[in-house]
């Protein structure tokens, strides 16, 4: 029986800040540590749920809704869950801390002039060659969270202390505990039966 929900952890903020690349680091530390996790990368996401969505406000509200619901089918039965994805207006991730019990915002951010530099998938030097208008954070607006639980400086701080900023956060909110979002083994009629057991025998 799966006594806690998993986590919901959303990493917000502009293209090439670091989302994809901090949340894979903080994924592996929560694997080694033996946690059920999945990574819901916006790029794969949309990629194979959302193929045709584009990059408007409208289809970054549903882009947006559908990782969140996503999060929360998923972190019902234990799992906790990674989201990389911009999500750029503040309501978009407060729809998904409403909707999960155990939420937190991680904002990785960095002067747009080093986004430009980094640019890990051409996107900027797209945009600079006026292939592409709807980057958010340059082109279309992107609210900076008002109350996120981690912000990562990435032009300041490495990938692995950001990293572990992260765990420490989910540690701290005892998200990410001691049995949290891990399966007992029992079912709960064994529970029953073994809090019966140890009533008869005087222990409870
Ligand atoms: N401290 C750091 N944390 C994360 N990434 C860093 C850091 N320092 C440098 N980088 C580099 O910045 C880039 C971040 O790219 P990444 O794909 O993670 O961005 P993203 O926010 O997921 O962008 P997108 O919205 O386009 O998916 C990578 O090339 C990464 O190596
Ligand atoms: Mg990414």
């Amino acid at each position: 029986m799966m006594s806690k929900p998993g986590a919901v952890i959303w990493f917000t903020g502009v293209p090439a800040s670091g989302k994809s690349t901090v949340a894979a680091a903080v994924e592996q530390r929560m694997r080694d540590r033996g946690l059920p996790v999945e990574n819901l990368d916006a790029d794969e996401v949309r990629q194979n749920l959302s193929p045709n969505l584009g990059f408007t406000a409208e289809a970054r509200d549903e882009n947006t809704k559908r990782l969140a619901w996503m999060a929360q089918m998923l972190s019902k039965y234990g799992v906790n869950v990674l989201i990389a994805a911009v999500a750029p207006m503040q309501y978009h991730r407060d729809r998904a801390r409403e909707w999960c019990d155990s939420f937190a915002e991680v904002w990785t951010t960095c002067p747009l002039e080093e986004c430009k530099e980094r640019d890990p998938k051409g996107l900027y030097a797209r945009a600079e060659r006026g292939e592409i208008n709807d980057i958010a954070g340059w082109h279309q607006p992107y609210e900076e969270p008002e109350a996120a639980e981690v912000v990562c400086k990435t032009h300041e701080l490495d990938l692995d202390t950001c990293a572990d900023l992260v765990v420490a956060k989910l540690d701290e909110l005892g998200y990410i505990g001691d049995g949290f979002g891990q399966d007992d083994g029992y079912s709960d009629e064994e529970e029953a039966q073994v809090e019966e057991r140890l009533k008869d025998l005087g222990y409870m």
